[in-house]
């Protein structure tokens, strides 16, 4: 089961014309490679000649060669475009192809379309548009898709941190639907801010995190009192194997300096630090102990829809 569309599934600079990459997400497993030319593609981790994995073979120049018994598959189509040892009035089978699916790389993403049809509709990535040094990244986590999107609104301090900010579990208005995601927002303060005792009290920081309806890729940013933005971070998962969730994220550092912001920010900020962690340990007993509000209505919006497993290209 998985939910149609374009998934981004891996970062631009992790694939290459050297070693194939797999990669396990939404219900499918991939393998990812280039050719010399710097194009990307996607095929079927599984051979369609004995089911080996292609991510064990190489790349060659004609395309993804199967490290058992050396065919070739090309990239676009997945069709077998080489066996070895093959006499010269033999021809390659034309149902000896691996499936493909089309790719698209933009804002630092490499994105597959896992639908029916010709691929439409926007990237989801399309809100990421990064100026300044970015910080990447890439884990597997020991934590369900469901509920790592359930957490990322019930709790995202138990997913990642922002150094020398801490969350409050304080929202800043209701879950709204926005651009095919569901958004909540929470305040968070300095870490050398003692928070008064009083009911209301003013945030001079929001966390924004948006979790999406449709495919996997959560933006998460910290802005100022005054909604300026001060770091975005967009984050791909997608549903492991065994019950975890691949991640791999792309994050920057905004102009702005919030007046308030304590000297140990600034002077983390100055010598280029992360300017967030995103958490591959997980404190399981902290995740069981959120309280689970705004993750409810996400279940019921983000109700996944069965499709074929045919090929797509
Ligand atoms: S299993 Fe791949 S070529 Fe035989």
């Amino acid at each position: 089961m998985k939910t149609p569309g374009w998934w981004a599934m891996a970062l631009c600079e992790a694939v290459n014309d050297q070693t194939p990459l797999a990669v396990a997400f939404a219900g499918e497993e991939l393998v990812l490679f280039r050719n010399a030319a710097g194009q990307a593609f996607a095929l079927e981790d599984r051979c369609p000649h004995r089911r080996v994995p292609l991510a064990l073979g190489r790349v060659v120049e004609s395309g993804l060669q199967c490290g058992y018994h050396g065919w070739t598959f090309d990239g676009a189509s997945g069709g077998c475009t080489q066996i070895p040892n093959l006499h010269a009035d033999e021809r390659v089978p034309a149902r000896y192809a691996a499936r493909a699916f089309a790719v698209r790389e933009e804002n630092g993403f490499v994105h597959v379309w896992l639908g029916e049809g010709a691929p439409q509709g926007a990237l989801p990535s399309s809100d990421y548009q990064p100026s300044g040094r970015e910080f990447t990244g890439s884990t597997i986590v020991n934590m369900s898709h469901d509920q790592y999107l359930d957490a990322m609104l019930d709790g995202p301090e138990c997913l990642l941190g922002f150094p020398h900010v801490r969350l409050t579990d304080f929202f800043l208005g209701d879950l709204r639907s926005e651009q095919g995601r569901v958004v909540l927002e929470r305040g968070a303060v300095w870490s050398t801010q003692i928070l008064p005792s009083q009911f209301v009290v003013d945030y001079p920081l929001i966390v924004r995190t948006a979790v999406p309806l449709n495919g996997g890729t959560v933006r998460v940013d910290l802005l100022s009192e005054d909604e300026l933005p001060l770091v975005t971070l967009m984050i791909a998962t997608g549903a492991n194997r065994r019950g975890t969730t691949s991640l791999c994220w792309r994050g920057y550092v905004h102009e702005q300096v919030p007046a308030r912001a304590p000297l140990r920010w600034r002077a983390a900020r100055l010598r280029k630090q992360a300017p967030f962690q995103v958490k591959s340990l997980i404190d399981g007993a902290a995740v069981a102990a959120l309280l689970q509000a705004s993750s409810r209505e996400l279940r019921g919006l983000r109700q996944p829809r069965l499709i074929p497993v045919s090929a797509v290209v």
